[in-house]
């Protein structure tokens, strides 16, 4: 979603801008600009769409100045042109902002400012007018104290940073429930929506918390809170470098990822578990944990609150937990969850999924049951995000930075946070013997030698994707620990290649769906060998009998019988465990998307409409 960059105190700032929007790109967004701060004019520069565009108009006319600020946005109030793209001037010319969030009351604050032009239909742009008003009051204008005086008056979520020409070497943010960083190396002050577009500068950050205001200028940073008193921001190390934000040669950040997921998951694994000393139990580690174990103990009932991708991590979550923990588990979309009633008390524990920690739906439903005295649990991929901050404990999945819009080794990686979190709760409540508990993580350390061997089947899939990427409707079924993944591949279909792609619990499809088969529908069926596979031979003879084709993925153990119902069998390696195959078997589904989109020439890395961080509701 919308990426923000600030940079004062070099005299290139507008090609670092420029270079750190780029790398903010994989967020998602539909138009681009810039402002450009000498202390004479604010200049602005803004296109829609690709970056490209905006770089093309600047080689026209390119800006000089030792301080400024860009944006990347994503639409929300007001279509992706020209006029609604970020930055907004005052009409003084004053001052520039540029806005991630949403100003829900920018409707009334506009009417509040009498008979005003405004230059888009966006809700950011009335914040610009009320610092511009502000400035226009004070004996000796200052950004600082005009932006603070704003602030009380905002309602909804931003993360804003602003320029002025009063004090042209100084940024302004402020932050409320979208996320902002700052830095200072070197004499260079920065700010940025994400690490990604400061990395190649500094790896020393500060993340803003919620009602922190900085100002940041070529000497240092300053940040307090809404009153003005200084504040201490969250400082920490990002511990990545550049390379890994970086392609690496391969054409696409997405078929990357999807190759690192072996590395991932093994980073994730990592020094979780010490082995049972004689006369002493083993123990798993969460990497924060601020609950008490004995609390942890008491928990009658689950909630794992996640969005899209993470979502079906969660529902794999939910089997380990039941099966390990014997707790029930609701799995639930995270936007949903505040607007009910959720029967939420201390003995609850709410378990958060979130690649970015930072997607706001997670983080408000995490803090509406903590509310509620709920601990809360997250699975986080960015260290020191906002979720991963409020949580009460936190189990980071190490997948290092994801940049494809469409998530690939975040996924994987969080199901093995999701299964290790299941072993800890039998463990902190004494559901399994010690050899158990060993067994199983040995086991799961053999995942990333699998995973190898599913990416040895890419030129298989590359050729499957071939003969069907034109087909407009792909149903996904799947049982048990299938279903998950049958959702997560078509949601990855439809994500990248935007075809239409359904999933169904594979029992439900008499219910209804079958419906819609006839011949030459296509059906992927996930149908490793475990306790469902019998049912799920069935189920796709269901299907073929109606004319459907089957692509089916199957394991090591259930290739022969599939063979005589299925068009094609995939097939996998054995899964370690029952409840690790989901990690083996989406890899095949991540790679048919993939495979499908290049070949219909799709924008696979950022997929039309999508964002990568969703800040806002
Ligand atoms: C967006 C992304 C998805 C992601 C979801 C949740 O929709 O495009 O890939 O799964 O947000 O993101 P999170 O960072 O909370 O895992």
């Amino acid at each position: 979603m919308c990426g923000i960059i600030g940079i004062t105190g070099r005299d290139d700032a507008i090609d670092g801008i420029v270079a750190g929007l780029k790398r903010l790109e994989y967020r998602g967004y539909d138009s681009a600009g810039v402002v450009a701060n000498d202390g004479r004019d604010l200049r602005v520069v803004k296109r829609a769409g690709k970056l490209e565009q905006l770089t093309g108009a600047l080689a026209g006319q390119p800006l000089a100045s030792r301080a400024g600020i860009g944006h990347t946005r994503w639409a929300t109030h007001g279509a992706p042109t020209d006029r609604n793209a970020h930055p907004h001037v005052e009409p003084a010319g004053r001052v520039a902002v540029v806005h991630n969030g949403i100003i829900e009351n920018y409707q009334s604050l506009k009417a509040g400012l009498g008979d005003v032009r405004f230059a888009s239909d966006t809700d950011s742009e009335v914040v610009a007018h009320l610092v511009g008003r502000e400035l226009e009051t004070m004996d000796a204008p200052d950004l600082f104290d005009a932006v603070r005086r704003v602030l009380p008056q905002l309602r909804g979520a931003y993360s804003l940073c602003f320029t002025a020409l009063d004090d042209p070497e100084t940024i302004v943010v402020a932050k409320y429930e979208a996320p902002l960083i700052v830095a200072h190396a070197d004499g260079v002050g920065y700010c940025a929506s994400d690490v990604t577009a400061l990395i190649a500068y500094t790896r020393d950050v500060a993340a803003l918390r919620d009602g922190q205001v900085a100002r940041i200028s070529p000497d240092g940073i300053e940040v307090t809170d809404a009153e003005g008193a200084l504040a201490e921001p969250h400082r920490y190390t990002v511990n990545w470098d550049l390379d890994a934000a970086e392609k690496q040669g391969y054409d696409h950040f997405m078929l990357k990822e999807i190759f690192e997921q072996p590395q991932a998951v093994l980073d994730t694994l990592l020094d979780r578990y010490t082995a049972p000393e004689p006369g002493s139990s083993p123990r798993l580690h969460l990497d924060e944990l601020r609950i008490d174990e004995l609390d942890l103990a008491r928990i009658d009932k689950v909630f794992v609150l996640a969005c899209g991708t993470s979502l079906h991590a969660g529902m794999v979550g939910k089997l380990a937990i039941e099966h390990w923990a014997g707790i029930p588990v609701d799995v639930e979309v995270a936007s949903e969850f505040r607007y009910r009633d959720p029967i939420v008390d201390p003995h609850t524990l709410v378990i958060a999924i979130s690649q970015s920690g930072e997607t706001v739906d997670t983080i408000a439903a995490a803090s509406h049951a903590r509310d509620q005295r709920a601990p809360v649990l997250a699975i986080c991929n960015v260290v020191g995000s906002t979720l991963a901050r409020e949580a009460d404990g936190v189990l980071y999945t190490h997948a290092g930075p994801e940049v494809a819009v469409a998530s690939t080794k975040a996924f994987t990686t969080q199901i093995v946070g999701s299964l290790l979190i299941g072993l800890y709760l039998a463990q902190v409540r004494g559901r399994m013997y010690a050899t158990e508990t060993a067994d199983i993580i040995a086991r799961l350390q053999q995942i990333p030698t699998a995973l190898e061997r599913v990416l040895e089947l890419d030129g298989e899939i590359r050729e499957l994707a071939e003969r069907y990427k034109d087909t407009d409707y792909t149903m996904f079924i799947g049982r048990h620990a299938g279903l998950p993944i049958a959702m997560e591949g078509a949601l990855k279909l439809k994500e990248i290649s935007y075809l239409h792609a359904e999933a169904f619990p594979a029992g439900e499809m008499k219910h209804g769906p079958i419906a819609l088969i006839e011949p030459g529908s296509l059906v992927v069926a996930l149908a490793s060998a475990g306790h469902v596979f019998a049912k799920m031979v069935s189920n796709i003879q269901e299907v073929r009998a109606r004319g459907a084709s089957v692509l089916a993925l199957g394991t090591d153990g259930s290739t022969a019988e599939l063979k005589e119902h299925a068009d094609h069998v995939l097939t996998l390696p054995e899964a370690p465990h029952e409840l690790a195959g989901p990690v083996l078997s989406v890899v095949p589904l991540q790679l048919v998307s993939y495979h499908v989109a290049t070949l219909r020439g799709e924008d696979v890395d950022q997929p039309r409409n999508l964002a990568k961080t969703v800040t806002v509701e």
